[in-house]
């Protein structure tokens, strides 16, 4: 409780926010400038909103994915995903192999799922807000053949699906071919094993 209000008022002084409906007010010029407490407040502001908001159109994944195992420490913005802060989620299917954040031989499991949220950073409009729930499933080669076995998908901050080009999002990721096209988060937020 400390430590929250400690943020808070980082936060507050930080952004000059006089409300509650400011708490999402940012300051920085570029997303890469946030800090981990403007990170940490932004995800008091705006935490439960964004999980209700991609579970409001009764996605099941999108109703699920918060119990299931955090990979990283805290979001962090890798730039890719257009410089949003990011956080992902691994179900239990993937949970074991994806945290041991290999480089060399990776093979995820048919069925895991990856999900990652995200607060999208208007530098322009000086705000934050929930961003998309990106998505990856392992389907299977049959399924996926172009893909590694991959589909790609995205739940919008209404809920409701993201229309997704499979080759889009999937050309970027086969740049981590011996990582099965997994990134991982930013190095010095992944949870230790
Ligand atoms: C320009 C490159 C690029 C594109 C295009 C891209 N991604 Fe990513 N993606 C990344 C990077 C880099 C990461 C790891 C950064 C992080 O999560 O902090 C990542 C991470 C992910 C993760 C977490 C699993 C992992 O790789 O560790 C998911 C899920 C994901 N992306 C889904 C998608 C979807 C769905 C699309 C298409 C709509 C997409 N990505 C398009 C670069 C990209």
């Amino acid at each position: 409780m400390i430590r929250k209000l400690a943020i808070a008022a980082a936060f507050m002084s930080f952004a000059g926010a006089a409300s509650a409906e400011d708490c999402a007010a940012i300051t920085v010029e570029d997303s890469f400038d946030l800090t981990d407490d403007h990170v940490t407040a932004l995800y008091e502001c705006l935490g439960a909103q964004m999980a209700e908001g991609y579970a409001s159109q009764g996605d099941a994944i999108a109703a699920e994915y918060r119990n299931w195992t955090p990979t990283q420490t805290l979001g962090a913005v890798a730039g890719a995903h257009g410089k949003r802060v990011l956080f992902t989620y691994a179900n239990d299917v993937a949970a074991e192999q994806y945290l041991k954040f290999e480089d060399e031989g990776v093979e995820m499991p048919v069925g895991s799922v990856l999900a990652k949220e995200s607060i999208s950073i208007s530098i322009k409009k000086q705000k934050a807000r929930p961003g998309p729930l990106f998505l990856m499933t392992k389907v299977g080669l049959d399924e996926a053949p172009d893909t590694k076995g991959w589909l790609y998908g995205g739940i919008q901050p209404n809920g409701k699906p993201m229309k997704v080009k499979q080759s889009f999002c999937h050309d970027c990721h086969i740049a981590w071919e011996s990582q099965d096209a997994l990134a991982y988060p930013v190095e010095e937020y992944r949870v230790s094993q």
